[in-house]
Formats: C-alpha cells, structure tokens, sequence
C-alpha cells in the first residue's frame, strides 16, 4: 500500500473518532493539494463528507464499488488509484472492498486532462514522461534529449523554476537529475493536478507545483528557469521578463517552432549574455524550422 493512503487512513481514522467535522481529512487533503485551486480541495472535502454520511446512514453501497489500483512499473507496490476515500472509511469500519488492477497505460487514457489543446488530444498528451524504465509517449517525444542540452551544474542542487510546467515532465526530471527543489508553475489546475498524481509512481521530495497565469509576474527564489515553449501564449511579456530576471544563475529558453533569433532579442537582450546550443527535435518540424535552444547568463 501506498505510503500516502497509510497516511490518510491514519489521519482518517483519526478524523473519524475525534472530530466529525472532517478537519482533519480537510487538513489532510489542504497539504496534499495545497498548490492547487482551493475550489478543489473543497469539492473534495464534500466527496468524503457525502460519503462518510452515507456509510452513516446504512446505504453506502458506494463502498462496494471495486477501487481501482495500478502497479508501479519498477517496484513492488500498488497505487490506488480511484477510491481512496472509499478505502480509508472501510478500512476505519473494518469493511472489506474489492478491487480491480488497470495498468498504467488506461489509468493515464481515462485521466490525461482532455480539455484544451496543451493536454491530451486522441489521447496522446503533449508531453512524454518517464517513469522508471516505462515511457509514455506524448507528442513531444524530445523531452528527456532535451535534458542533454542542459548543463548539470545549472541542475544539481539548485532550485528550478519551470514555466508552463504542463504535466511536469520536465519538472520531475529536474528533480532526477539532481535539484535540490523544483517548481513547476502552469495556468491550467487540471494540468497541475495530473502532474501531482503523477508523483505517485515517480515519488520524488521538493516537487511543488503551483497555479498561476504567467501573464502576471511568479514571485520567486529560482536559481534556473526554463522557459520551453511558453512565451507566445502570453500577452504580457513584461511580465515575462520580470519573472525570469529573477533567475539568480540562468534560463534554459525553448522557443516556437519556426522562430528566429530575431524574433526573440525583446528577452535576450535583457540579459548579461546567451548561448545557443542547438534545435530541439518536437517531431514535426524540419531542423531549420524546428525550435531554438538557448542558454540565457542573468
Ligand atoms: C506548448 S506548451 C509547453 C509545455 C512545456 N513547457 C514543454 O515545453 O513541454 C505551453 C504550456 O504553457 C501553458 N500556458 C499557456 N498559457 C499560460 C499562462 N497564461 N500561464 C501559465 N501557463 C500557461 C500551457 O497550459 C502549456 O502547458
């Protein structure tokens, strides 16, 4: 069993002998979500709410419905993945439940965020992300080359900041490759929520994501910054810039496809210099169309 869900029966069971009014469980999925959109941690107080309240009530059949568990790929343990809250109440009641096991692949078709064209079209995300030796392809197939192009002393134990974080690919492998925190920073809490699942199975420390549309300056203490393929969804670069003159080493800039050197002096010339160390390969674009790689010194 998964360390968190020890956790949150713990806490659960607590929650449920002391103190009726779910603070606890509130407090519980307040710190576990934290970053995300309090709308949700209160759509999710009232699921367990409801739920406790029917198991009260004698017709928690709703406890009987199977919870689904995955497999992590490399180790030994299971997730679960859809019933925790069934979970906790029955194991608190002493109530057996079933349960199903999906694989990785179907737990990630059934909930990929579909709704807007930076997450899953056909099912396929856009990015591909790398947990232990099992790779689930996105659209951009580049991301852990892309980590070949980044210096490892700009990495390893410093603090990253990554700009559109999407479902935290590039985020968690910061973290893998050795810094000491990293945050992933995205608009879109369906994304962010998707990329804190995520860290079921990868099960790193210091990953933090947080909502925040980049339209607005992102207050920070990052020694790196990437920068991949976000600007031109934002209409006030300025912001832009005052977030990332706020690097303390420097920013790694992933720019648009199809996008000149030119087109990006506004950002590069705010900065003391820049490096550029190549294209990066998203799988469409021909090597002259395809997206610069900058190494950006603050
Ligand atoms: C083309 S994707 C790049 C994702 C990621 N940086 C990468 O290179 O794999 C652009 C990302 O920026 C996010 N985004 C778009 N507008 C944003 C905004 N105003 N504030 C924060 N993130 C935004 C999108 O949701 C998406 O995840």
């Amino acid at each position: 069993m998964a360390d968190g869900t020890a956790y949150l029966y713990q806490r659960c069971h607590t929650t449920l002998q002391q103190d009726k009014s779910y603070n606890t469980y509130k407090e519980y999925i307040t710190a576990s979500w934290g970053n995300v959109n309090p709308k949700l941690i209160k759509k999710q107080s009232k699921k367990y709410k409801d739920l406790y309240n029917d198991v009260l009530a004698l017709e928690g059949m709703r406890i009987y419905i199977p919870i689904e568990i995955v497999k992590h790929p490399s180790k030994n343990r299971c997730f679960i993945v859809d019933g925790n809250h069934r979970a906790s109440i029955a194991h608190f009641l002493g109530i057996k439940i079933p349960y199903k096991e999906i694989t990785l692949q179907e737990w990630v078709e059934r909930n990929m965020p579909t709704n807007g064209k930076f997450s899953a079209q056909n099912g396929v995300p856009y990015q591909s992300f790398y947990i232990g030796s099992a790779i689930t392809k996105g659209r951009r197939e580049d991301v852990s080359t892309i980590h070949q192009l980044i210096r490892s002393e700009d990495i390893k134990g410093k603090k990253v900041l990554d700009l559109g974080c999407n479902i935290g690919s590039h985020t968690y492998m910061a973290k893998e490759n050795g810094a000491s925190e990293v945050w992933g920073v995205e608009k879109f809490y369906e994304m962010l929520l998707f990329a804190m699942r995520l860290n079921n199975f990868y099960e790193m420390d210091n990953v933090f994501f947080k909502e925040h549309d980049l339209n607005e300056t992102y207050n920070h203490n990052a020694d790196t910054i990437f920068c991949f393929s976000v600007d031109a969804h934002l209409t006030n670069k300025q912001a832009l810039l005052n977030t990332l003159k706020q690097a303390k080493n420097c920013i790694y800039l992933e720019c648009h496809a199809g996008k000149t050197e030119e087109d990006y002096l506004w950002m590069l010339n705010e900065f003391s210099s820049y490096e550029f160390l190549g294209c990066t390969d998203d799988g469409k674009h021909t090597e002259t169309k395809s997206r610069r790689f900058y190494r950006i010194q603050v």
